[in-house]
């Protein structure tokens, strides 16, 4: 890979196990599930998954949209488009987006390998109490200097794939890790729900009860879907610029958005069953996947091997999450610096392990500091996930809709997909969703999180 070539996907293959690799992480295992929790189970999913499929997913057909048409990445992408300097701006600060995003990314991956640490000497299969399992995690945290370092790690292991060369191999290699998750979670979930009083968490997860939905519900939910699909920080456009223009987007991104959401539902379901089993608070945090499984695999014969696999899964699955992250400031200093990939890749990480020190510290050192009783990790992720995210999506949508406009879009669309064709129903439902339902929506929400 020179400097001067811009890097392509060789198949559309190639593309899917990218933008899976990309959505399946740490948002789908790791957030889900404790959002969910904090805002009332089956109502909030189903606001979520409105949000994801009215709004995340031709959202996400217009990110991809955007770099595939101009084989740009999003600051000079949405400069294209827009006619004018103050897009590329705009564009711009999707990259900025997704620095800061992976860098509190880059802390709880750093957790996962600390749990991945701990599975492998056997510690995760020794709880007889939740109590027990949460004393863990919270004494694990404890510490600043293991918590730097498992952060500082993980960027180190993002950067080594995103330099050596092994990226492609990583990212195929979720042929095997796909279905290997999948066979872990449906073991998780068996062994669940034979747990005294864990069909609660299937209701809980299942049954609506509309009363618990808070009012912050519909940031929330709209915010987690777009994380999960990786959209709103230049990620997908950066993916779509090295993506052929004959692609069909259509068969591309429909099965990484079932997929995802089928993993983040069956995570739901292992999570909940051991929550309600094990009479812990649905609502406990960040630290919800890490006090809950444990119990699972402390009860299980074959819970050791099982710990293992499913950190090691869990690890190389924020890996490719990670990378894909990283990579628009990457594209982005290529493109403009005329770095090398190297050299762009090595600063990038810097700055955002730079970036992740204040959350690896705001569980442990830093943890007096807090703004509404939410620790420095906890805002950071909330103002980029609530606030940037939705906004880099918005000014895509904006973009795409308005200012390209989306018959030419539409258009675009049609060369590589006959499912686009005029009057047809996807068209009809891409061009409302880009064109009104999620510029509105986004719009409504944000207005929201300023008033109250
Ligand atoms: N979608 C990823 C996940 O769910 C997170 C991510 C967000 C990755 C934004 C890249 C960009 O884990």
């Amino acid at each position: 890979m020179t400097t001067a070539v811009r890097d392509s996907w060789k198949s559309r293959v190639g593309f899917i196990f990218a933008a899976l690799g990309s959505a399946v992480g740490l948002g789908s295992i790791w957030r889900f599930p404790y959002i969910v929790g904090m805002h009332g189970g089956a109502a909030f999913i189903i606001l979520y998954l409105i949000c994801l499929f009215a709004i995340g997913f031709p959202t996400l057909i217009a990110e991809i949209l955007i770099g595939q048409k101009t084989q740009k990445g999003p600051a000079e992408g949405f400069q294209e488009l827009g006619r004018s300097k103050l897009w590329k701006n705009m564009g711009f600060m999707s990259v900025i987006t997704g620095l800061i995003i992976s860098s509190f990314y880059s802390v709880v991956a750093g957790w996962t390998i600390g749990y991945l640490i701990q599975a492998i000497s056997g510690s995760l299969v020794q709880f007889r109490s939740s109590s027990n399992a949460k004393l863990f995690f919270d004494q694990f945290v404890s510490s600043p200097g293991l918590i730097l370092g498992l952060h500082f790690l993980f960027m180190a292991f993002s950067g080594f794939v995103l330099v050596s060369g092994v990226r492609k191999g990583i990212e195929r290699g979720s042929k095997i890790m796909m279905p290997l998750l999948f066979f872990v979670l449906i073991i998780l979930i068996v062994r669940g729900l034979m747990l005294p009083h864990s069909w609660s968490g299937v209701r809980f997860l299942f049954q609506p009860d509309w009363s618990l939905l808070t009012p912050s519900a519909f940031a929330m939910a709209l915010g987690q879907a777009f994380f999960t699909l990786s959209l709103g920080q230049g990620t997908m456009t950066t993916y779509g610029s090295y993506l052929s223009k004959k692609e069909d987007l259509l068969k591309s991104c429909l099965p990484v958005v079932l997929l995802n959401t089928l993993l983040a539902l069956m995570m739901g379901v292992a999570v909940f069953s051991i929550v309600f089993s094990a009479g812990l608070a649905p609502s406990s945090g960040p630290a919800l996947i890490f006090e809950t499984l444990p119990i699972v695999f402390s009860q299980i014969s074959w819970g050791y091997p099982l710990s293992i696999l499913f950190f090691s899964l869990v690890v190389l699955a924020a890996i490719t999450s990670q990378i894909s992250a990283l990579e628009p400031a990457i594209a982005y200093f290529r493109d403009h610096k005329k770095w090398s990939r190297k050299k762009s890749t090595i600063i990038t990480c810097c700055i955002s392990a730079a970036l992740g020190i204040p959350s690896a510290l705001s569980f442990n050192s830093w943890s007096g500091f807090q703004i509404k009783g939410q620790n420095l990790c906890e805002c950071i992720s909330f103002f980029s996930v609530n606030i940037l995210v939705p906004v880099g999506g918005m000014l895509a949508v904006l973009l795409v809709g308005w200012r390209w406009g989306v018959k030419s879009a539409l258009e675009e669309l049609r060369q590589g997909s006959q499912f686009f064709e005029k009057g047809s129903l996807l068209s009809q439902y891409f061009r409302i969703g880009i064109k009104f339902s999620a510029p509105l929506f986004i719009f409504l929400v944000l207005l929201d999180l300023l008033i109250s």
